[in-house]
């Protein structure tokens, strides 16, 4: 079958930035640059050397990657471990969920593991939504639980972000009667923003005024980059309510979304009816290994948190210094109010050499850019900016439903995107 124009010039972007050739893999490993270089940049540097004839490297601010990769110390845990990947990780899972079940002061029996947050969130979606059990969200927000629940015929509610981009918790909870699951992503992608602790359990008491039976799933996977001083990690509630459960990744502040770790924390029970659909074994030694190294890093977590800070700063002032609107952002991406179309400008984007992220439909104009290095922001952003000086045009209605027929094009059957 011959593949569409745009499926084409994806696969090759993705072919193209991800392809780690062995020499390249050898050379990072012989000269111990693996980690402390980013590798992905080493090799496709590589492949462009081999091959004048290839299209100058995009810079890719779409998916809320970690651009400094994996830390010192997770990469030299990957070499380390390399020379035991014969074995089963037993062992490894079981030393990581303690170290996480420390880190949050925990029993280990209230950790999951799983290869990602985004199995998590599928796992959680497929186990207490049904179409007699809908699913409460936010429009925009990841789209992940509510894909799945649309696959197992569950109906969605997804409420509409306040103008600053934060939850609107309270018309969320509004839905809650008859609800199987309620989703509040905190910091909410794509728009950044986040919603205090204490909103996070006013919003659970108000849900239990009327459904004491649904769940509720607190997606975090940007809290570690979180500065507000107001917001708190949900786990703080779980102790009080089997029904909340906390998902977290590995793959932002630890750069390790190529490794694939994330996992659940909630009550031992309610971990015992996830367990059927939560594949928390199929963790590799490498990635086992990294995830501990890095949360026992916490110096590099620190650098990670001020390199993103410092840049998305920098970025911000540049689009609001050119007159658009910036919602505010505790994340590594900020949104942008770019007054037009953003799949043409994603596109546009794209032909200049700059991956951005798809389109967030209801926010039809709103463009949501990963904060890079400081010196992929350098680059990015004047071409950013020169994009935006023709006058800017209203999404169309045919626009917008061309938007959400992209959307399910671009992550086809992996929720788990980005
Ligand atoms: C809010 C949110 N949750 C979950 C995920 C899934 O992440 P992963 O499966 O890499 O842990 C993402 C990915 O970007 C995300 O933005």
């Amino acid at each position: 079958m011959q593949l569409g124009a745009g499926m084409s010039s994806r696969t090759d972007t993705r072919h193209e930035s991800f392809l780690l050739t062995r020499r390249a893999l050898g050379r990072s490993f012989a000269l111990g640059t693996l980690g402390a270089a980013l590798w992905p940049d080493d090799a496709a540097s590589a492949m462009q050397a081999a091959n004048p004839a290839m299209p100058p490297r995009l810079i890719r601010i779409g998916a809320n990657e970690n651009p400094y990769g994996i830390g010192p110390a997770a990469a030299e845990a990957v070499r380390q471990h390399i020379i035991v990947a014969n074995r089963y990780p037993f062992d490894m899972a079981s030393t990581l969920t303690e170290t996480l079940a420390k880190f949050h002061d925990l029993p280990v029996d209230w950790i999951a593991l799983s290869p990602g947050s985004g199995d998590v969130l599928r796992a959680v979606t497929m186990t207490f939504t049904s179409p007699a059990r809908h699913l409460v969200g936010a429009a925009p927000t990841f789209e992940a639980p509510a894909r799945i629940a649309e696959m197992t015929g569950a109906p969605v509610k997804a409420i509409k972000v306040l103008p600053n981009g934060q939850l609107d918790l309270k018309s969320m909870a509004a839905q809650a009667a008859g609800a199987g699951l309620m989703y509040v992503c905190n910091p909410n992608n794509p728009t950044g923003s986040i919603v205090s602790a204490a909103a996070v359990a006013d919003f659970v008491a108000q849900v239990r005024k009327v459904n004491a039976d649904a769940y509720v799933l607190v997606d975090e996977a940007y809290s570690d980059l979180v500065d507000d001083p107001s917001y708190g990690s949900a786990t703080a509630l779980i102790k009080n309510d089997k029904r909340i459960i906390v998902s977290r990744t590995f793959s932002k502040i630890h750069g390790m979304a190529g490794l694939r770790v994330g996992y659940a924390i909630a009550h031992p029970d309610t971990q015992n009816i996830l367990r059927r659909n939560l594949p928390s074994g199929n963790i590799s030694v490498t990635s086992l290994a990294a995830a501990n190294a890095s949360m026992n890093d916490p110096e590099n977590m620190k650098k990670q948190k001020q390199l993103n800070r410092d840049t998305r700063a920098v970025t911000r002032r540049a689009f609001e210094k050119a007159g658009f609107t910036v919602l505010p952002s505790e994340a590594n991406f900020i949104m942008v109010d770019i007054k037009r179309d953003s799949r043409e400008y994603q596109n546009a984007c794209r032909q200049a050499g700059v991956l951005i992220a798809r389109p967030f439909p209801p926010l039809d104009t709103y463009a949501r850019i990963t904060i890079g290095t400081a010196e992929e922001m350098q680059k990015a952003t004047p071409i950013l900016l020169s994009l935006l000086q023709t006058s800017p045009h209203p999404t169309s209605a045919s626009a917008q439903a061309a938007n959400f027929r992209a959307m399910e094009m671009e992550m086809p059957g992996y929720p788990a995107c980005c």
